[in-house]
C-alpha cells in the first residue's frame, strides 16, 4: 500500500508521460478525476508558454478546473473528431478494458473518448488487476428506468444500488441518476455491454472495452507504455 502522497507523485507522473503526446494545434479530450486533473495543471504552464491547443472537458468539473488554468474550452456538440483524449480509469486489464465512472462522468467520458482518435488511459498501478469486476460497473439511468435496469442486471447475475450523495441519488451532469452495478463474476464484460445497450433508459455504463488506445502506467521505478494490439 503506497501512502497517499506517494499515489499522487504516481499519478502525476503518468499524466506528465501522456501530456508528452499534446502537440500544437490539437484539439485535446480532458478526463476527469484525480489522476487527470494532473493533465489539467501540467497543461497550464505550456499553454501559458504559448501552446495553441483547444479542449474538450468531460464534465462541469474539468471545465471549470481548464477554465482556471487558461485552457481554451469547445463544446463536444459540433464536434466529429477530436485529436486525444487522456482520462483515469478506475479499473485496467491487460487488454486495455477498463471500467470508469467512479467521479460519475462516464457518459461525457465515452462521447469524447469515441470522438478521440487516440485515446490514452493514465494510472499508478493499483488500477491494474488481471481481470475486470472488483468495482462497481457504474451505469447512467434516466430516473424512471431504475426497476427496469436493476431487474436486467439481477438477470445477468449481479446486483444494483442506486448511488447517492448528500441524502439523495447522486444527480449527473446530465440530470440523470446512477445504478453502480457489482457482479460476482464478470466472466464475459462484452455481454454485459450489449445488454445494458439494449435496455431503453440506460444512458451510458463504465465499461470501455475497446476504447483505449495506450496505457501510461506509473510505478515507482518509473512509467510504462502499453499500446492496444492493432487487432484488437
Ligand atoms: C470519472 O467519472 C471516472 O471515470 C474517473 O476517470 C475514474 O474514476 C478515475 O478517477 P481517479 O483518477 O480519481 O481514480
Amino acid at each position: 500500500m503506497v501512502s497517499l502522497a506517494e499515489a499522487e507523485r504516481l499519478k502525476r507522473a503518468a499524466a506528465a508521460a501522456a501530456v508528452e503526446e499534446v502537440q500544437e494545434g490539437m484539439v485535446v479530450g480532458l478526463g476527469t478525476g484525480s489522476t487527470a486533473a494532473h493533465v489539467v495543471q501540467l497543461l497550464a504552464p505550456r499553454v501559458a508558454a504559448g501552446l495553441d491547443i483547444t479542449a474538450v472537458a468531460t464534465s462541469r468539473v474539468t471545465e471549470a478546473a481548464a477554465r482556471a488554468a487558461g485552457i481554451r474550452l469547445v463544446a463536444p456538440d459540433a464536434l466529429t473528431a477530436i485529436d486525444l483524449c487522456i482520462d483515469g480509469v478506475d479499473e485496467i486489464d491487460p487488454r486495455l478494458r477498463a471500467i470508469k465512472g467512479g467521479g460519475g462522468a462516464m457518459l461525457l467520458e465515452k462521447i469524447v473518448a469515441t470522438l478521440a482518435r487516440r485515446n490514452i488511459a493514465i494510472a499508478d498501478g493499483s488500477k491494474r488487476v488481471a481481470r475486470l469486476g472488483a468495482r462497481a460497473v457504474p451505469i447512467e439511468i434516466l430516473p424512471a428506468a431504475r426497476g427496469l435496469v436493476a431487474a436486467e442486471i439481477m438477470r445477468f447475475g449481479g446486483t444494483a444500488e442506486l448511488r447517492l450523495r448528500d441524502g439523495g441519488p447522486w444527480v449527473t451532469d446530465w440530470g440523470h441518476h446512477i445504478l453502480d452495478a457489482r457482479f460476482p463474476d464478470l466472466a464475459d464484460p462484452a455481454a454485459l455491454t450489449r445488454t445494458l445497450s439494449a435496455i431503453p433508459g440506460t444512458l451510458g455504463h463504465g465499461l470501455f472495452l475497446t476504447e483505449i488506445d495506450a496505457l501510461y502506467v506509473a510505478a515507482s521505478d518509473g512509467v510504462s507504455r502499453q499500446e492496444r494490439p492493432i487487432d484488437e
